[in-house]
């Protein structure tokens, strides 16, 4: 959920005296006290969060139909339950900045909703929605930590902490899961490993370009969030990397003792077959290409969206 600035950083006293002020502490409490910089910059990155939280719903489609158990079943709505929740959240705190959350929700093209490629695939079984839990909701949580504590916005900042409370659960979930699935038979570890080999590199990517490539840093500037893009994945990364290895999951990244920092096993961005869902680590694509890919969305982002338009949810699901 990294946002991309639109323009360039208007250098005008109010904008300059504000980001003082937040650089020092101050949380705004009213739209009023923003300046035009500090505002588009803040509704950009909750417009993106709020999208982000709502498709994770087709997502969790498929598994719903064929979870193995009637607690499988429920564990994965009241999920999809939460997430809604979250962006009913933020949906109630943009509407103070003029959106209106009906035509946000079902009326507007689906091209233009933003998405992560992350949150895009369907996911094909259960044991895909718990590694999706395990790594990619880590990876949601780390960001939405991040802005609950670094905020400068104090009600977006405040809002997020039911948001963070629950995604504890997701990833919670999630872990407990994979590792049943891990240690259930021969067939469902394969499957464990098979999730994780293609949801690690989307949710290394879900922190966006590195610091380095970013050449826009507003977020960071008007304290909308605290951390960089590295140091969330690297946040993740240490993480994930623990956990991984102490199930024994292989994943593309280790801890590198010469730097003291977790690394990737591969250099980003790379190619993803999306029929067969699978990377080629050796075969990079360039960021002009990666940012294409991003920006249009998978094959699933259209149709997924489309369908929260139009189909009734609950009577179609059991
Ligand atoms: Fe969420
Ligand atoms: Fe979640």
């Amino acid at each position: 959920m990294v946002s991309q600035p639109v323009q360039p950083v208007v250098d005008d006293p109010r904008e300059a005296a504000l980001r003082e002020r937040v650089k020092a502490g101050y949380q705004l409490e009213d739209p009023t006290e923003m300046t035009p910089r500090y505002h588009d910059v803040l509704v950009n990155t909750m417009h993106i969060a709020a999208d982000l939280e709502v498709v994770t719903l087709p997502t969790y489609s498929p598994a719903i139909r064929t979870a193995p158990t009637l607690e499988d079943k429920i564990a994965i709505a009241s999920a999809c339950q939460d997430e809604l929740g979250h962006a009913q959240v933020i949906y109630r705190l943009l509407e103070e900045f003029g959106y209106d959350t009906q035509y946000f929700l079902f009326e507007r093209d689906p091209h233009e909703w933003r998405t992560f490629q992350m949150l895009e695939f369907p996911h094909e079984d259960y044991i895909e929605s718990v590694v999706s839990m395990c790594y990619g909701d880590r990876a949601g949580y780390i960001t939405t930590v991040d802005l609950e504590e670094n905020c400068s916005f104090a009600p977006f900042a405040r809002s997020l902490r039911k948001v963070n409370f629950e995604e504890t659960f997701h990833v919670a979930h999630g872990e407990r899961w994979v590792k049943f699935f891990w240690n259930l038979n021969e067939r469902s570890r394969e499957r464990v490993q098979e999730s994780v080999d293609f949801y690690f590199p989307l949710c290394a990517a879900w922190f966006g370009v590195p610091d380095e490539m970013k050449k826009r840093t507003d977020q960071l500037a008007y304290k909308i969030r605290g951390a960089s893009n590295d140091q969330m994945r690297q946040k993740w990364l240490s993480q994930v990397v623990p956990f991984s290895e102490s199930v024994g999951i292989r994943v593309p990244a280790h801890f590198d003792e010469d730097s003291g920092h977790f690394v990737l096993d591969y250099e980003p961005p790379i190619h993803l077959d999306e029929q067969t869902r699978t990377w080629d680590y050796d075969r990079r694509i360039s960021w002009a290409e990666q940012f294409r890919i991003w920006k249009t969305g998978s094959r699933h982002k259209v149709p997924s969206i489309s369908r929260l338009h139009h189909e009734a949810w609950g009577a179609d699901l059991w």
